[in-house]
C-alpha cells in the first residue's frame, strides 16, 4: 500500500524551499511532499501529523535525512503552539495536503471506508468521538445539519431518518451496515455514486473537525510565516477549497463584494496587504495525473507568499 503524492512538481514549485531555511509540512501522511521537499533544498523540516501511525512510518525517512527531519505527532490547527515548544517561532514555508491518506482510507480497521466492512471509526487521530458515537447518540435534526452541512447531501434529513429509525433495533458498529441504511435511503445517484458517499465524507468531516483544523490552522501559518515566507495548501472539496479561497482573499485585500464606485471605499483608503497570491487561479491537475491517481481529481492547489520586507502591496 502506497499513498501517491498529489500535485508534487507543483508543490515543490511554489513551495520552493532554498538552502538553510525552515519549513513546516503540516500533513506528513506517507511522507511524499516531506521527501520532496528534503531532496529540494538543504532545509530543515519540520513535520505534523495527527495519525501516529504516519509520524511511527517518518522515522525511516528521518534517517535518510539525519538532523533534517523532525516528525511531531500533534494537529497543525495547533501548530504555533507545538512548533513554540521545539523553539520554532518562525517559518519560510508551509504545506498542508488537506484530507485522508490512502494508508487511512485503505485500512478497514480505521474505518473510513465502505469499500470493505471495518468499525465506525473514521478518526485520524486516536482521541475523541468516533463516527459510531455520532451516529448512535446525535439527535434526527442534529445530524440531518450535519450531513447537509458537511456533505451537501440533499437528502440529509431522510438519511438522518432512518440512521434514527435503524439504530432503535440495532446501534452501529460497522462502515458496511452504516453504508447499506443510508444507501436504502436516498435515491440512486445517476452518476452512479454511492448513495452513502456524501454522507460519510460529512461524518469524516464532523468526527476529525476538518474545518475548525483548517480555520486555525491558516490563521497560525499566516502569522508563523517570515516576510518572503511561502503557504502553499492542496485542498480536495469544496468546502476546504472555499475556507482557503476566502482566507487567502481577505490576506491579499481582495475582498469580494467591495466595489470600487462604493463611495465609502475612497473614504477609507485600504490598508497595504502583507501578503500576495502566487496562484492567481487554483493550480490542478493535468489528465495524465489523474488517469494515473484519480483521488488527484478533485485537487486544488492555492498558494501566497508573505511580501518581503517594506514590499507592501
Ligand atoms: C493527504 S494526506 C498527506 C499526504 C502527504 N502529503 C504525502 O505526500 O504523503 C493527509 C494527512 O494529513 C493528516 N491530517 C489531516 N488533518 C490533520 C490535522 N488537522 N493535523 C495534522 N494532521 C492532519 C492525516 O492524518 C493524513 O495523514
Amino acid at each position: 500500500m502506497t499513498h501517491i503524492p498529489v500535485l508534487l512538481a507543483e508543490v515543490l514549485k511554489t513551495l520552493a524551499p532554498q538552502p538553510g531555511e525552515v519549513i513546516l509540512d503540516g500533513t506528513f501522511g506517507g511522507g511524499g511532499y516531506a521527501r520532496g521537499i528534503l531532496q529540494t533544498a538543504p532545509c530543515t523540516l519540520w513535520a505534523l501529523d495527527r495519525d501516529a501511525d504516519a509520524i511511527a512510518r517518518g522515522a525511516a525517512l528521518a534517517m535518510e535525512f539525519p538532523g533534517r527531519l523532525h516528525l511531531i505527532e500533534g494537529r497543525f490547527g495547533d501548530m504555533m503552539a507545538l512548533l513554540a515548544e521545539q523553539g520554532v517561532t518562525q517559518l519560510d514555508g508551509v504545506v498542508l495536503d488537506l484530507g485522508v491518506s490512502s494508508f487511512q482510507i485503505d485500512t478497514p480497521e480505521r474505518g473510513f471506508s465502505f469499500r470493505f466492512d471495518g468499525p465506525l471509526d473514521m478518526r485520524m487521530g486516536q482521541s475523541g468521538p468516533t463516527a459510531a458515537d455520532l451516529v448512535n447518540t446525535l439527535g434526527e435534526a442534529e445530524l440531518a445539519d450535519l450531513i447537509w452541512e458537511f456533505g451537501e447531501e440533499r437528502f440529509s434529513r431522510r438519511v438522518a431518518r432512518a440512521i434514527v429509525k435503524a439504530r432503535t433495533e440495532t446501534p452501529f458498529t460497522t462502515t458496511l451496515q452504516l453504508a447499506e441504511v443510508i444507501r436504502r435511503s436516498v435515491p440512486r445517484d445517476p452518476s452512479g455514486i454511492h448513495g452513502a458517499t456524501r454522507s460519510f465524507q460529512a461524518l469524516r468531516i464532523r468526527v476529525n473537525d476538518e474545518l475548525g483544523e483548517i480555520e486555525r490552522a491558516l490563521d497560525q501559518a499566516m502569522r508563523l510565516l517570515a516576510p518572503g515566507g511561502r503557504l502553499v495548501i492542496v485542498s480536495f472539496h469544496s468546502l476546504e477549497d472555499r475556507l482557503v479561497k476566502r482566507a487567502f482573499q481577505k490576506a491579499t485585500g481582495r475582498t469580494p463584494g467591495t466595489s470600487r464606485h462604493d463611495p465609502s471605499m475612497l473614504m477609507a483608503p485600504r490598508a497595504a496587504a502583507p501578503f500576495t497570491l502566487l496562484t492567481p487561479r487554483s493550480i490542478r491537475p493535468g489528465g495524465a495525473e489523474t488517469a494515473a491517481n484519480p483521488r488527484a481529481r478533485s485537487a486544488h492547489l492555492r498558494a501566497l507568499q508573505r511580501l518581503p520586507e517594506n514590499r507592501a502591496a
